[in-house]
């Protein structure tokens, strides 16, 4: 069954028709102005007032004409210039709150034609640390999987480790210059490499920004990690079984930062893993003259006409021989289109990097890999500090993302112990209460905002029980669940839905917008739309809470379609938070 907003649509939709007036004029929305009165409107008019040469109120009343007495509609009134002010009647509501109380998907629809969407993101570097940017693509792609996937779409998300540029050869040459005893740095063994690393993750965090510090002061040194990355890239044996090592040992470590973050990868591939495409690559490029030479270099000219601003040419082979960031984006695609065959790739990353993006998708277009409007940049911006610049530490490093979540969860802890809340549930339940409300602060807060909106990392706002915030929207949870719980205990349960007070019908009438909420979550490529939605139905579930007593009503019938309503709700609310990477804890 179409939303109730859906439903009013078709027939008025049916009434312009019928004045042939295009149909799309009759599309009704929830409406702002006086929602008590009328939850919904219809604006119509206007335009449909310039195309036949009539007045709008004129219109409108034709259409009132028309629409009245459909069973749909309980009270219609023309407003203002030609407005369309619309007020469901009663039954209508009820057998859409029927249909939303059974149905696993609360209402929401599913997509019938599902295509293959493949999903970039996260893209943390071998042994650097992560910081705010990948929690940001981490959080944001993850939500992003989580709503194709309910939509009803093939979802394959990749982590594309950053395993294949520079810092491989600055951990290279900085593990021989602490170590040049170990094996893997004489060219004359090719083989028979040890198979425990030699290396930890704490020594990969530590040589890492050791070298690029050194390469920063003295040009030999950076010189000697170009060669080095150019050496392995060209297949040095020694390289390669260290790679192997730096990335098995990062990859391990990852896995454990994601799962404590909840956040799930279907691929764990990474740019190295397209290092046997790219020679194929280039001279299929070469070939058919998609690259050109200049200064030895070899690149594509990605320019166009009309550009507002230069963009310059993706540099596919170095003149040293390298590839670069640009080639092993282009090789992944060519392998993503032989092993997934994706009808959208999304690259979930920094806004600072567009015009890389740009470059990479005109190079695809060009050479055929993938036609324009196939691969989009989901652009977002920065989390700052409270001085409204990129978020430092106290001494302007990045921040480490493990350091962020667990001073969130610290905060989150200091909250629930001030407002007496998991108190009762021991040390261990409390602990696991802390984690849900220190995470679903952090990812809310990165959520709710639309995504290319900078926003201040202020974990007080973020771990309030008041206000838009993760942890109020679990805490509404909670609430529900307990209330279910002492429904079961006192033997009511949930019957038909009869809403009758305006704070019923306004409860309805939020659990139906869902659906509009998830496909403009999609659309956009945001969830911002599901974090609204979500806060909409809790504060509609608050206001109904207080209005209407749900174990103390008067009736068996009110109770239990009450207590239906409030099933309901858990069940939407449930769905969203998970749409959004969060959980809500039993208790709290
Ligand atoms: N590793 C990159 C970085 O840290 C992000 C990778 C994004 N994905 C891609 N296909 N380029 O900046």
């Amino acid at each position: 069954m179409p939303s109730i907003a859906e439903q009013l649509s078709g027939v008025l939709g049916d009434a312009f028709a019928s004045l042939e007036l295009p149909r799309e004029l009759g599309r009704v929305t929830p409406s702002k102005q006086n929602p008590e009165r009328f939850p919904f409107q219809c604006n119509g008019a206007m335009p449909a007032a310039k195309q036949a040469g009539k007045p709008p109120r004129e219109i409108a009343q034709a259409v009132l004409d028309r629409i009245s007495g459909d069973a749909l509609i309980e009270k219609a009134e023309i407003a203002g210039p030609g407005f369309i002010n619309l007020l469901p009647a009663g039954a209508a509501i009820n057998a859409r709150a029927a249909e939303i109380a059974s149905d696993d998907r609360a209402g929401a629809p599913q997509v019938s034609e599902p295509r293959k969407v493949m999903i970039d993101f996260g893209g943390p570097n071998v042994a650097k640390p992560m910081h705010v940017g990948h929690l940001r693509s981490s959080v944001l792609g993850d939500s992003l999987q989580r709503l194709f996937r309910f939509r009803g779409d093939t979802v394959i998300s990749d982590i594309h480790l950053g395993d294949w540029g520079l810092q491989m050869g600055h951990l290279i040459t900085e593990l021989e210059e602490e170590q040049p005893d170990l094996p893997y740095f004489d060219a004359a063994i090719t083989d028979g490499y040890p198979s425990e690393p030699p290396v930890d993750i704490e020594d990969l965090a530590r040589l890492y920004p050791q070298a690029s510090k050194k390469a920063k002061e003295d040009a030999d040194r950076l010189a000697k990690s170009r060669r080095a990355t150019a050496e392995l890239q060209a297949g040095r044996a020694g390289y390669r079984a260290l790679l192997r090592h730096f990335i098995d040992v990062s990859v391990a470590a990852l896995k454990k930062d994601f799962g404590d973050l909840g956040v799930q990868f279907d691929l764990w591939k990474g740019e190295s893993d397209v290092n046997d495409l790219i020679d194929g690559l280039v001279a299929d490029f070469k070939a058919r003259g998609v690259a050109e030479e200049s200064e030895g270099a070899w690149v594509v000219r990605v320019a166009r006409d009309g550009d507002k601003k230069e963009l310059a040419p993706l540099i596919l082979v170095t003149s040293e021989g390298s590839s670069l960031y640009g080639t092993t984006d282009l090789a992944t695609i060519l392998d993503r289109k032989q092993t997934v065959g994706p009808d959208l790739t999304l690259y979930v990353v920094d806004l600072a990097q567009s015009d890389h993006f740009e470059q990479v998708f005109r190079a695809a277009d060009k050479a055929g890999l993938a036609p324009e409007g196939s691969l989009e940049h989901v652009k977002f911006g920065t989390v700052n500090g409270t001085d409204g610049k990129r978020l430092r530490t106290r001494d302007g490093g990045t921040f480490r993302l493990a350091d962020l979540i667990a001073s969130a969860i610290e905060r989150a802890d200091e909250r629930l112990k001030e407002a007496g809340l998991a108190e009762d549930v021991g040390a261990e339940e409390h602990d696991r209460v802390a984690r849900m409300v220190g995470l679903a602060a952090i990812k809310f807060a990165d959520l709710q905002n639309y995504r290319t909106t900078n926003y201040v990392f202020d974990l007080d706002r973020f771990t309030s029980f008041e206000g838009k915030t993760g942890p109020y929207l679990l805490y509404a949870a909670v609430r529900v669940k307990s209330l279910m719980r002492r429904a079961a205990e006192a033997g009511v349960e949930p019957g038909p839905i009869s809403a009758e007070a305006a704070e019923e019908r306004d409860l309805v009438l939020a659990l139906d917008a869902f659906g509009a909420a998830l496909e403009q979550a999609c659309e956009n490529r945001a969830p911002n739309a599901i974090c609204d939605h979500a806060f909409t139905l809790a504060q509609a579930f608050s206001k109904f809470y207080s209005a209407c007593p749900i174990l103390s009503a008067g009736t068996d019938a009110v109770k239990r379609s009450r207590l239906a309503l409030a099933e309901a709700t858990l069940k939407q609310l449930e769905l969203c938070l998970g749409l959004l990477g969060l959980e809500a804890p039993e208790r709290m």
